[in-house]
């Protein structure tokens, strides 16, 4: 079945001529995938990362898979290995995508914080090009009139670099905007060009940071929500396992955890009550 797959996926690039995406090659590909990411990739995703690879041979000028691995696997692969994984990472993302978690956090999240508390901490763990963590901040800022005498972070996290330095930049397609209701639209943002830029205001609650979630994570917390949506589908249930309770061990009592519309906790954490559709409450 490989060598079918490796021959369609050569023929589907003439300009690549004799290159070819062989076992092996493709074996170490996934393994370091793995390692570096957690991103499981099976064998139907042979022609995916053949497609998004064959950029980085082209780029690098090489002439084979089996150079480009031995590049990862040199002395100097660590830099190739970040771009490799900003390849490979599905980054699929929008404003106010699953909108009703956004409606659960300002209608039963934020009203019932304790009373007296003046710290709020969210995380969007996997934030892609930074759509999730402006949608955040746009939804305290409308929930929350008095936002500004809270000391109220956002962390935006994710382990693909262009994206980080894109949500930073805080710039749209206009089309993507389209997807913010208006009102908020007209409040928080402001054309450029063909382009729209996310306000000060907003800018000024969100900290963007490259960060692996399988590695260490530099902050201490707690966070009152964390939003880790459409990234562990990415991951095997081990893996998912192990994250959810670092997730638990991150968040405060009774805090919120988000994951996407394909992913679940069943039988995979038991620190976390669902509440439905998709949003869990810490338990322990
Ligand atoms: C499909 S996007 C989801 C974006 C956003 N959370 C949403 O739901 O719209 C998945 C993101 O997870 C990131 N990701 C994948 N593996 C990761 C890892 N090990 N650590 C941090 N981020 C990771 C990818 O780079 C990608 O930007």
């Amino acid at each position: 079945m490989g060598g079918v797959l490796t021959a369609a996926s050569a023929l589907a690039d003439p300009s690549l001529g004799e290159v070819s995406l062989t076992d092996q090659d493709f074996g170490r590909i996934v393994a370091l995938v793995r390692q570096h990411s957690g991103i499981a990739l099976s064998d139907s995703k042979r022609d995916l990362v053949y497609g998004r690879l064959r950029r980085r041979l082209r780029a690098l000028r090489l002439g084979s898979f089996a150079a480009y691995v031995a590049v990862l696997e040199g002395p100097d692969g660590a830099e190739e290995q970040v771009r490799m994984i900003n390849a490979i990472t599905t980054n699929l993302t929008g404003f106010f995508r699953e909108p009703h978690h956004f409606d659960h956090l300002a209608q039963s999240i934020l009203p019932k914080l304790p009373r007296g508390q003046r710290r709020l901490r969210i995380w969007s763990a996997g934030c892609s090009s930074g759509e999730e963590p402006y949608t955040i901040a746009m939804t305290l800022r409308s929930a929350m009139p008095d936002l500004d005498s809270w000391d109220a972070r956002i962390l935006a996290t994710d382990i693909d670099t262009d994206m980080v330095a894109h949500g930073e930049a805080g710039r749209y397609a206009a089309d993507r905007a389209s997807a913010i209701p208006p009102h908020l639209r007209r409040a928080h943002t402001q054309a450029v060009g063909s382009q729209v830029e996310m306000g000060a205001e907003l800018k000024s609650l969100i900290s963007f940071l490259p960060l692996n979630l399988l590695q260490a994570w530099p902050m201490r917390g707690p966070f009152d929500a964390i939003f880790c949506r459409n990234v562990v589908i990415y991951f095997d249930k081990p893996t998912q396992r192990i994250l959810f309770d670092r997730f638990a061990e991150m968040l405060c009592p009774g805090g919120h955890l988000f994951v996407g519309h394909s992913e679940t906790l069943y039988r995979v954490s038991e620190r976390f009550q669902h509440l439905g559709r998709t949003i869990y409450r810490k338990l322990r």
